[in-house]
């Protein structure tokens, strides 16, 4: 069970994981302000809940993260990462990006690049425009984000990487967040040094997803380091990120790394009612509830009619990678699922969502068919 207590003790902002028997005396001691610290502060910020949405280029888009938000349970969404640049020169696909509604809250837009002039200019024109957090990516390990000097390359030059922070930090008022790997590879593990640095230039707070850059998304997460990070830090939040994809796995990584919330990309897609059960959970409340059939049809339906409102007939195309995330989790027949993998139109997805609440349940697996696609082979030819 995770509860989120206030104590002074080293891990005083972290969640805490008690037993059973510890709870009465733990429920009464925090009664009037247990409701509260289920809060977690970035900076003037007060986040609702301790469970993120991390960012994934391409699925978390406004249609997606509204979809989310109205299932329950979510503390945070974060954009797509944004080109700063594009961003500047009002670039139609980076417009698209940061395009929001009044749901759609608390965001941050994430920002990529590698010129702190130009971080710090697309920060404050983010700000002049309302937005209320920057993230700065740190993380990307893609070749042509990287070849640029941008995404993870960032965190092999310490003082270039201190001195970005500390200029974006400096242009605006709004909380800036930094979003970074563990290092490049195995032999560059800088992430507690630069997260510890980044604290005293005054970042909100580090999400740490536990892969080297050289790791892409194989191998297991480094809970060990993520935790290195977490004790690198005095106060500010980190979020600890990757391979969650259930109640459980987010309690072990709280109880390994002392995280102080954590973030969620894939396993969003594969159970959108991920971030209601963590939050149930964390209200000691029975969080391993079945949506029924109308509510996962109602879910998908949703998403896509989102999706129509912004990218029209294109949704069409931007829904079908959807399908094999959604398939096993919605009830979806593999038949239906590859159909809604190649759907050219509204009437066409209308049809496949009559059929599959009309057989919904009707599958064979289990088991998510689709992965998000990831670039094959070595790292360095991505
Ligand atoms: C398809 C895809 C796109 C991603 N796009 C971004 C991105 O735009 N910005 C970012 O910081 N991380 C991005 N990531 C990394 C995720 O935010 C996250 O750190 C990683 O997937 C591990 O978390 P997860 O196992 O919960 O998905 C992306 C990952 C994937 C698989």
């Amino acid at each position: 069970m995770i509860l989120a207590v206030q104590s002074t003790d080293s891990l005083s902002r972290r969640f805490i994981q008690i037993s059973p028997s510890m709870m009465n005396a733990q429920s009464s001691a925090n009664e009037t302000d247990q409701p509260a610290s289920r809060e977690i502060r970035i900076g003037d910020r007060v986040l609702p809940s301790r469970f993120f949405l991390a960012p994934l280029a391409g699925y978390t888009h406004l249609a997606f993260r509204t979809a989310i938000r109205e299932l329950g349970g979510l503390g945070l969404a974060t954009t797509d990462l944004v080109h700063a640049t594009s961003l500047l020169s009002k670039n139609r696909k980076s417009l698209e990006l940061i395009a929001t509604n009044e749901i759609d809250r608390p965001l941050s837009i994430q920002i990529f690049g590698s010129k702190p002039d130009v971080l710090a200019a697309a920060a404050l024109w983010l700000e002049d425009h309302g937005y209320t957090g920057v993230d700065i990516n740190m993380g990307c390990p893609m070749a042509k984000v990287n070849g640029q000097g941008g995404g993870a390359r960032i965190t092999c030059e310490y003082d270039s990487a201190c001195e970005l922070v500390s200029r974006v930090v400096n242009a605006v008022k709004i909380p800036v967040t930094v979003k970074m790997r563990l290092g490049w590879d195995r032999d560059k593990l800088t992430a507690p040094e630069l997260a510890a640095a980044f604290e005293q230039l005054g970042a909100a707070a580090i999400t740490i997803h536990g892969r080297t850059r050289a790791q892409g998304f194989g191998g297991s997460v480094d809970m060990d380091g993520i935790r290195q990070v977490v004790e690198a830090v005095e106060k500010i939040p980190v979020v600890g990120n990757g391979d969650v994809r259930s109640v459980k796995d987010a309690q072990s990584m709280q109880k390994t790394t002392g995280c102080d919330a954590i973030a969620i990309g894939r396993g969003a897609m594969l159970d959108p009612w991920l971030f209601r059960r963590l939050e149930l959970a964390s209200q000691s409340k029975d969080w391993d509830f079945e949506p029924t059939p109308d509510e996962q049809v109602h879910f998908l339906r949703r998403h896509f009619r989102l999706m129509t409102g912004q990218h029209e007939e294109y949704s069409c195309k931007l829904f079908r990678k959807f399908a094999g995330w959604y398939g096993a989790r919605l009830g979806i027949p593999e038949d239906l699922e590859n159909r809604l993998r190649r759907f050219d139109s509204f009437d066409e997805f209308e049809s496949i969502a009559d059929e599959i609440r009309l057989r919904h349940g009707e599958r064979e697996s289990t088991v998510a068919t689709a992965l998000v696609k990831v670039p094959n082979g070595p790292v360095e030819r991505w």
